[in-house]
């Protein structure tokens, strides 16, 4: 009998990857995916950690689900609730004490032994607590993706040994560990063979990856891209989230060398400031940010950029976010995201002194998103008139005022969602080729055009 797997996903694309492979383990005990909690079997909340509101928001929807289950137990039936992914492996014990009913905390690298797991909580009472790093890896005990999206992910990396002082990743996801390259290749083949075009290759910091090679020798990310490129049908490659420090130059080369690599590169920088980004570990100046954005662009004249952002660290001045200022406007980015800092206990930064006070926060995060607001505009604007190659991935909902009728949703080469009106007859051909598009409008953050050749 088919069984109801519910999956909700908070986080980073690590979190997006880790809850599809999640599924596959879960699939052969007969768990099929389901858009709602409501009479699932097994619910798995994976969550994330990077932020206060990330926790807060796991315990209100836990709240939700309770009667759920106690609805499911009135039918003599079980739904068994777990919590996976970084507030599981920092926060398992309260979440326990918080959360009674739920059946099952495990942490990011336990994944394979989901299987056990479900076994143990079936068969005694009492709940599992699972957030050790097994010795073995999770990826090799995992089984090949069967994915049929046209854009894919692909973990060749996890973990994180940098320690900048307000991040909780080193202590979630544990120590770097790179996948090896003959495993990668195989899984990117699978991809490619169940109808994928792109691929994002994924790491907490994905430039640090070092994998055996199939040759024995140390493979950095520039030598597995180039390899990557060589598979037949992969049309585009990405790669996130990288770090300033692990750009070296043979990842910049593969941005001149490799077609099907994107020009789009989002490269964190935090802050522009020097003491801050001293104060935050991140071991790199705002001027070595700047030298290689600048060696990025001469590899790759069209490269648009994104980055992270984060506003009021401890003993952040106004001049220091007056540089983080003069940085976004000397650069120039595409999107980005950017945050206030929030104290996240067991850090570096949590104990710091000076702690910037929150409507200075506030008000900092204001100005920034304006300023950074005002470049994805102008960036998205440049575009109209021009014609460029969109990868289409799937027929889009209905999305209003856009297009009378049914419209295409592709991606383009710098990320943005982009839409044309879909053709009259199988507009589902359209999905999996890159065709060129005119572009005949932007919009924040997507944009608008119709098909320059023949779909
Ligand atoms: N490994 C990546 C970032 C992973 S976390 C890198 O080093 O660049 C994703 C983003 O969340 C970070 O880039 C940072 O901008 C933000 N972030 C992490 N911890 C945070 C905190 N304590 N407060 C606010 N933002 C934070
Ligand atoms: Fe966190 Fe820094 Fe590691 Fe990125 S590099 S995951 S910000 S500790
Ligand atoms: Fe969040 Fe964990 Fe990713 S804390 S950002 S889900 S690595």
């Amino acid at each position: 009998m088919t069984k109801k797997l519910h999956i909700k996903t908070w986080g980073c694309q690590m979190n997006v990857y880790d809850s599809s492979r999640m599924a596959d383990v879960v699939a052969p005990l007969g768990y099929a995916p389901s858009e709602t909690a409501e009479g699932a079997d097994l619910v798995i909340f994976n969550t994330c950690h990077i932020r206060e509101k990330a926790s807060e928001k796991l315990f209100s929807e836990l709240g939700r689900l309770k009667p759920m289950q106690q609805d499911k137990a009135a039918k003599g039936e079980r739904m068994i609730v777990a919590v996976a992914g970084c507030v599981a492996q920092a926060e398992g014990a309260e979440i326990q004490r918080r959360a009674p009913y739920v059946d099952m905390v495990f942490g990011p690298q336990t994944y394979h032994q989901l299987p056990e797991m479900i076994a143990r909580v079936t068969r005694q009472s009492g709940g599992v607590l699972n957030t050790e790093f097994p010795p073995d890896s999770k990826f090799d005990a995992l089984p090949q993706q069967r994915n049929g999206d046209v854009s894919a992910f692909l973990s060749i990396q996890e973990g994180c040994d940098k320690f900048c002082t307000f991040c909780v990743v080193p202590y979630t996801r544990g120590a770097e560990y790179s996948r090896g390259v003959a495993a990668i290749i195989a899984e990117a083949e699978v991809l490619a063979a169940n109808g994928a075009r792109e691929i994002t290759v994924l790491g907490q910091n994905v430039n640090a990856f070092h994998g055996e090679g199939p040759d024995g020798a140390v493979w950095g990310l520039g030598r597995l891209l180039r390899r990557l490129a060589d598979i037949p049908n992969i049309k585009r490659l990405r790669y996130t989230t990288s770090h300033p420090r692990d750009m070296d130059d043979d990842l910049i080369a593969a941005h001149r060398d490799v077609p099907q690599l994107m020009p789009f590169l989002h490269l964190p920088v935090q802050s522009g400031a020097d003491a801050v980004l001293d104060a935050m570990n991140r071991k790199h100046t705002s001027d070595d940010y700047r030298r290689i954005i600048d060696k990025l662009r001469a590899a790759r004249p069209d490269i648009a950029l994104s980055s992270d952002f984060i506003v009021g660290f401890p003993g952040e001045t106004d001049a220091d976010h007056a540089a983080t200022m003069r940085l976004v406007r000397d650069i120039g980015f595409a999107s980005a995201f950017s945050f206030k800092y929030s104290r996240r206990p067991g850090t570096p930064a949590a104990a710091m002194v000076q702690q910037v006070p929150e409507t200075v926060q506030d008000a900092r995060l204001q100005e920034l998103q304006a300023l950074l607001r005002a470049q994805q505009e102008a960036f998205n604007q440049s575009l109209v008139g021009k014609t460029i190659p969109v990868l289409f991935d799937g027929v889009a909902r209905n999305d209003s005022g856009r297009h009378e009728g049914r419209q295409m949703h592709g991606r383009a080469p710098f990320m943005q969602s982009t839409y044309i009106a879909a053709p009259a007859a199988a507009p589902e051909r359209l999905i999996g080729h890159e065709l060129a598009v005119t572009i005949t409008q932007a919009r924040q953050s997507s944009l608008i055009g119709e098909l320059a050749q023949a779909g």
